[in-house]
C-alpha cells in the first residue's frame, strides 16, 4: 500500500501515549536533552518547546527558565502534559499551548527553542519543517533568533552486510538498532560517510540529494545501508565539547546486493526530503560497484 500525500504530511505527528513511555525510558535521550538544556538555557530565560509531548523537556527547561511555552498539536497529549506537569515542580512556569508548532509565535522574544521531533535520518517526523516554519514566523516579529536545542545534525551512511534471516525466513526489511548496543547482525564493510550536516539556526535543507563513493575495507556482500543520525544537542565551545544524542540506527535493504572485495568502492545514490517516509528513501536508493 503506498502512502498518500496526506498520510505523509501526518507522518510522525501523532504519537500515542504508550510510545511516549518508551521515550521517557530512553536514558541516552533524556540525559542528553537534560544536559544540553542545563548548559544552554540561561538562568531566568524564556523557552519555547515545539512538540511538547508529555512535557518532560519543558520540565527540564523550567529548572532554569522563568517561563516555558510547551506547544503541542495533539489534543490528547495536551491533556496528558497538563496533568503530568501538575504532578511535578515548576508547573507554574510552564504554559501548555494547544497549537501547531509550525505557526506558533510566543508573545515576547525568547532565549531558546527545544524541539525533539527526531526520527532516524530525519525521516517521518517534522523537525526540519517545524523549525523552518517557526523561524520564519519568529523572524518577522523579533530581531534575533533564539538558540536551538538540538543545535545541529550530522547525517552519515555506511555500507553493511545485514543478517535478514529470521529463523530461516529471509526477509529484507527496514531494521532499527540501539546505537549504544553492539549487534553481530550488522557487519560494517566500509566506514560511515557523511552526507549532510547543518545547523538549525542556519538555512535548512529542503532535500537530501546524495551521490557518494564508499570505499570497502572488508570483503563480503553489501546488502544494506546503515543510516546514522548524530544530533548535536549543544556545542559547548568554552568547554571544547558537544552534547550528542544518536537516533536509532536505521538499516535499509538494497534491492540488489553487491559482492565486494577489500579495496573496491561502491557508488550509492539516494534522495529524500526531511519528514519523508522510510519507504520513500528505500525506493530511491541505487547502489553499484564502481
Ligand atoms: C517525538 S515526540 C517528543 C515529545 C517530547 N518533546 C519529549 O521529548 O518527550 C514529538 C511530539 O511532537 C508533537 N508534534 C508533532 N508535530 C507537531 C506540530 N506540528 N505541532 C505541535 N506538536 C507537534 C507530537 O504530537 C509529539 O508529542
Amino acid at each position: 500500500m503506498s502512502s498518500t500525500k496526506e498520510d505523509s504530511s501526518k507522518l510522525g505527528q501523532f504519537i500515542p501515549l504508550h510510545y511516549h513511555a518508551n521515550m521517557l525510558r530512553d536514558n541516552a535521550r533524556m540525559t542528553g536533552f537534560k544536559q544540553a538544556i542545563e548548559k544552554v538555557v540561561p538562568q531566568g530565560g524564556k523557552v519555547v518547546e515545539l512538540g511538547g509531548g508529555t512535557g518532560v523537556l519543558s520540565f527540564f527547561a523550567a529548572h532554569r527558565a522563568s517561563k516555558v511555552w510547551c506547544v503541542e498539536k495533539n489534543p490528547e497529549m495536551v491533556q496528558a502534559a497538563r496533568r503530568l506537569l501538575a504532578l511535578n515542580p515548576f508547573a507554574e512556569k510552564i504554559e501548555v499551548v494547544e497549537a501547531d508548532a509550525m505557526t506558533f509565535l510566543p508573545s515576547e522574544p525568547i532565549d531558546a527553542v527545544v524541539c525533539e521531533m527526531l526520527h532516524s535520518a530525519l525521516l517521518r517526523e517534522k523537525q526540519v519543517e517545524v523549525i523552518d516554519g517557526f523561524k520564519r514566523a519568529y523572524a518577522q516579529r523579533f530581531e534575533k533568533l533564539p538558540i536551538f536545542i538540538p543545535e545541529a545534525v550530522i547525517l552519515a551512511v555506511q555500507p553493511v552486510h545485514q543478517n535478514f534471516k529470521f529463523q530461516g525466513y529471509y526477509a529484507p526489511v527496514p531494521m532499527f538498532y540501539d546505537p549504544l548496543v553492539a549487534s553481530d547482525e550488522t557487519q560494517g564493510l566500509g566506514d560511515p560517510v557523511n552526507y549532510n550536516m547543518f545547523f538549525y539556526a542556519q538555512e535548512l535543507p529542503k532535500q537530501f540529494t546524495c551521490e557518494l563513493e564508499m570505499p570497502i575495507h572488508a570483503g563480503g556482500t553489501v546488502n544494506a545501508l546503515r543510516f546514522i543520525t548524530k544530533n548535536v544537542l549543544a556545542a559547548l565551545v568554552a568547554e571544547n565539547c558537544t552534547v550528542d544524542w544518536f537516533s536509532q540506527y536505521l538499516v535499509l535493504p538494497l534491492f540488489s546486493p553487491i559482492v565486494v572485495q577489500k579495496g573496491d568502492a561502491v557508488r550509492v545514490r539516494f534522495q529524500y526530503q526531511p519528514g519523508d517516509s522510510i519507504e520513500t528513501l528505500t525506493r530511491s536508493i541505487a547502489a553499484v560497484k564502481k
